[in-house]
């Protein structure tokens, strides 16, 4: 029997391992018991990391959607697989069972297949957060399509660059979309999208917000008829272990974004693993995981990881602040959700709230917390684990990645004892090293270096569509032999791994290595900071400084600016030491932040370098009105 779900440390450990000693026989025993092939593989494993090329499971048949669906049907048909919370807290949430879903997936499958889409086309989908989205992906899986998702917030020209750099046929859209009290002319955009992408033929659109949209003539269709036409079955198309299963675009720190491409088998049996056993996800439980299908998590941990295990994961089509702050916990109590997965942008946002409009809400269904996409600030993991998990409630730190397809580093809930800002151990089967910057590996604990994966895992990207290259190049070429991953970390005295932000954002003050997240961690820990993002800046004596954008909460507005500059300056001494004292600190209304939450250091690196006068690309910010009050107050 293979150790599917790991239920204590010395388990862990012993599974760990063995899956480091036999990973093909570790690999093989997990995919035998827990998935549906069609066909075996004849190999396990087989890579090279200096071309690089990385096969799992060859030879083996198998369609992911008979994993996430058909399985379920004899034994969970009528359980819940997606609970639908719309944007509007005053409509009712759709609960659609595997039954349902199955029916819904094949309908939309046979839409595509009506349209001409063939096994290996590229398929882009443009949705907001509504059911569709998920059977979108799933019917593109159904019948051996690509699909690519596109975040549908992101611009006309956004899209339009990653429809054409993967060549999609066809592209399935909403008239628009709901946002809080908003609403978004999602056609709109994929109008003006179309305007640079003479390759997509068709237009399928989603009837969401009944706005009054052009429908262009021959190219777009509303997507409801056709799917009330269209068969509730549809055979499973039958895949190769190693078929791409989806291109998902990320931004790489220069040039155009990376199509990175996933394929089937491997990316099936690692993301419905680590779904398992990082949430514990038991039979009935309810998850819910706050990210957009549009990135990594959602495809992860929204789809094919919690429906591979016949889980029930809920989709939430709002914001959290409409029409209040309350909003998540207010759907939390609402469908007793026991899993809770969210980033930690979110979790400061709703902090600087206060507590007092959680207390609001009965959260005592909660079990297991998570937090991904950044490294977690101390305050944050605090708040979190008090006024939500009301210190019951492990949270899992999970560190991963786009291109790593699921949850690499991470506590295992009620396993491995948490610490607050550390991702702590490597998942089963994952082998990261810590490399100096000669290129050797430092072994041991109580070393900082930078982080690379030395042995293939089942779900890793194999390639960026259309670019091989720069796949080697930017991943594979740095450190010989092993995969670097573009973070630095550090390895404590037991060996729990801390992250400590993108190596691009380390800063080298007077000869010394400064991480931005711990002195960020360290500002935030003042009761009058909301936020912090420090870059450095060129410094005659010291080569390069420190500057701190700082946004205050509201205890912070009242106070002296030089007063506070001080006591910042004085919490970093205390936490890191006097050489990681800012040399400006300036006060800021807001930071600028990509869509998917993160601050967007290379715009702030430039205004402190006081070079402003080309911002590079800021289509894809959250708030770009906060950067002219930057710039104009620029210290
Ligand atoms: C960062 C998101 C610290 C990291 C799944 C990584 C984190 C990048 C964490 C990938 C974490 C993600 N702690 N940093 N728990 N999780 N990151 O591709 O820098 O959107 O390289 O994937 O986010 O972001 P991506």
């Amino acid at each position: 029997m293979s150790n599917y779900h790991i239920k204590s440390l010395e388990e862990y450990f012993q599974v760990y391992r063995k899956s480091i000693r036999e990973p093909e026989n570790f690999w093989e025993e997990i995919a035998e018991e827990h998935f549906l092939w069609r066909k075996k593989w004849n190999k396990v494993l087989s890579w090279d990391f200096s071309k690089p090329e990385v096969k799992w499971f060859e030879g083996a048949k198998l369609n992911i959607t008979e994993n996430c669906i058909d399985r379920h049907l004899a034994t969970r048909g009528e359980k819940t697989a997606i609970i639908f919370e719309p944007n509007n807290p005053e409509a009712s949430a759709e609960h659609i069972t595997y039954n349902q879903l199955h029916e819904r997936v094949c309908r939309m499958a046979n839409v595509l297949k009506n349209e001409g889409v063939e096994k290996g086309d590229r398929v882009c989908i443009y949705l907001p957060m509504i059911p569709e989205l998920a059977i979108a992906l799933l019917a593109c899986a159904r019948i051996g399509a690509i699909h690519s998702v596109v975040f549908a917030g992101f611009s006309a020209t956004a899209l339009s660059t990653r429809i054409n750099d993967s060549d999609c046929k066809i592209v399935i859209t909403s008239d628009g979309s709901y946002r809080g009290s908003k609403t978004i002319d999602l056609k709109g955009i994929v109008d003006e999208a179309m305007e640079n992408c003479p390759g997509v033929k068709k237009v399928l659109v989603v009837k969401r917000i009944n706005s009054d949209i052009q429908m262009n003539d021959g190219r777009d269709a509303w997507l409801q008829p056709l799917l009330d036409g269209a068969s509730t079955e549809c055979l499973a198309e039958v895949m190769n272990a190693e078929d791409h299963l989806f291109i998902l675009y990320t931004s790489g720190s220069t040039g155009k974004p990376k199509g990175m491409v996933h394929s089937t088998a491997g990316y099936m049996v690692y993301s419905a693993y680590t779904f398992k056993n990082v949430f514990q996800y038991r039979e009935n439980d309810v998850y819910w995981c706050t990210a957009d299908i549009g990135w990594i998590t959602g495809h992860s941990y929204i789809v094919y990881g919690p429906l591979a295990n016949g889980a029930t994961t809920l989709m939430f089509e709002g914001v959290p602040h409409h029409p209040d702050f309350g909003r998540f916990w207010d759907i939390v109590d609402k469908h007793k959700v026991n899993q809770f997965y969210t980033a930690p942008t979110a979790i400061r946002a709703l902090a600087k709230q206060g507590a007092e409009i959680v207390e609001k809400y009965d959260l005592s269904s909660l079990k297991v917390l998570g937090t991904v996409g950044e490294p977690i600030n101390e305050e944050a993991w605090h708040w979190y684990n008090e006024n939500i998990g009301k210190k019951k409630s492990p949270i899992v730190d999970t560190w991963w990645q786009t291109e790593t397809g699921g949850i690499m580093i991470t506590p295992i809930p009620f396993v491995t004892p948490t610490k607050p800002t550390y991702a702590t151990l490597p998942f089963i089967g994952i082998q990261p090293s810590l490399m100096d910057e000669s290129g050797n590996e430092l072994k041991g604990n109580q070393v900082e270096g930078r982080l690379c994966i030395k042995f293939p895992w089942p779900s890793m990207a194999r390639t960026i569509w259309g670019n091989h290259q720069r796949y080697k190049d930017t991943y594979f070429s740095t450190f010989e032999n092993n995969y670097f991953t573009g973070d630095g970390a550090l390895r404590d005295e037991v060996g729990y791994y801390r992250i400590t932000g993108r190596v691009d954002d380390v800063i080298i003050v007077s000869g010394h290595n400064l991480g931005t997240a711990p002195i960020e961690d360290a500002i935030n820990e003042h009761p009058a900071v909301a936020e912090s993002a420090i870059v450095g800046f060129p410094h005659d004596v010291k080569g390069s400084a420190l500057y701190g954008f700082v946004t205050l909460n509201d205890a912070g507005e009242t106070r002296v600016h030089d007063n506070l500059r001080k006591e910042i300056n004085q919490i970093i001494s205390e936490r890191i030491g006097a050489i990681a004292k800012l040399d400006k600190i300036q006060f800021t209304n807001g930071l600028p932040k990509t869509r998917s939450g993160k601050i967007m250091r290379r715009i702030l690196r430039k205004i402190a370098e006081k070079d402003t006068s080309n911002l590079g690309d800021t289509s894809t910010l959250l708030n770009p009105e906060c950067v002219q009050d930057i710039i104009d107050n620029a210290l």
